[in-house]
């Protein structure tokens, strides 16, 4: 497991599947939030990628969010797009409601960039998000990222377009006790 100040990153683990469905992917709004794309009901049992992960797939990790402290799921946390090449990826993370606001979601990115730039030697992640997300938008920067651009009205959410922000993050530039 990757340990972070509050939070770790684990293996998805089959009972998670069930929890992580019904908060997370069953959520219209949040699921039309946070996908780029509709919304559409996932079938329980179904193999699903978000819930169930390829793991033969070397472009995207997946990992469930648990608190250090109990062991208690909070959420889910990926590495995808993953490009050995340009060593670049994208992250992406997602708390279950009870579990937000709560320093969690800083600590996941900390981990996730742990892993992006220690473990899989990256030298560039990268985060999209709704222009209105604040509490995204402040989990990327306290970790170092910075706003590189902003694609307008690029996201049809629910009846209108809002625009993204891209934000950026390069090894070297990464501080790894930031949000210490
Ligand atoms: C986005 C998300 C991962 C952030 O995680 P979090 O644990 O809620 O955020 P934190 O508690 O670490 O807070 C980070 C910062 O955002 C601020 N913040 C938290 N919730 C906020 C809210 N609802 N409105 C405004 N600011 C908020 C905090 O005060 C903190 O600011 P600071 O760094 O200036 O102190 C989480 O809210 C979530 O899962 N949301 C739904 C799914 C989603 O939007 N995923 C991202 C898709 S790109």
């Amino acid at each position: 497991m990757l340990r972070g100040s509050k939070v770790g990153l684990r293996a998805r683990h089959e009972e998670d599947i069930p929890i992580l469905r019904t908060e997370l992917y069953d959520d219209v709004v949040n699921g039309s939030r946070a996908e780029g794309g509709p919304w559409r009901p996932i079938t329980p049992g179904s193999k699903d990628p978000r819930l169930v992960p390829d793991d033969t797939d070397q472009r995207h990790v997946s990992f469930s969010v648990v608190e250090l402290n109990g062991g208690t799921l909070v959420g889910m946390a990926t590495l995808w797009g993953i490009d050995h090449h340009n060593r670049f990826a994208h992250i992406g993370l997602g708390l279950l409601p009870a579990a937000r606001g709560r320093g969690y979601g800083t600590d996941v990115v900390a981990v996730l960039c742990h892993y992006g730039f220690i473990v899989r030697g990256l030298q560039r992640l990268q985060i999209e998000t709704l222009s209105d997300n604040t509490a995204m938008l402040r989990s990327a920067e306290r970790n170092g990222f910075v706003r590189e651009g902003v694609l307008r009205s690029s996201a049809w959410v629910l009846g209108e377009f809002l625009d993204e922000v891209v934000l950026g993050l390069l090894a070297h530039e990464w501080k790894p006790d930031a949000t210490a």
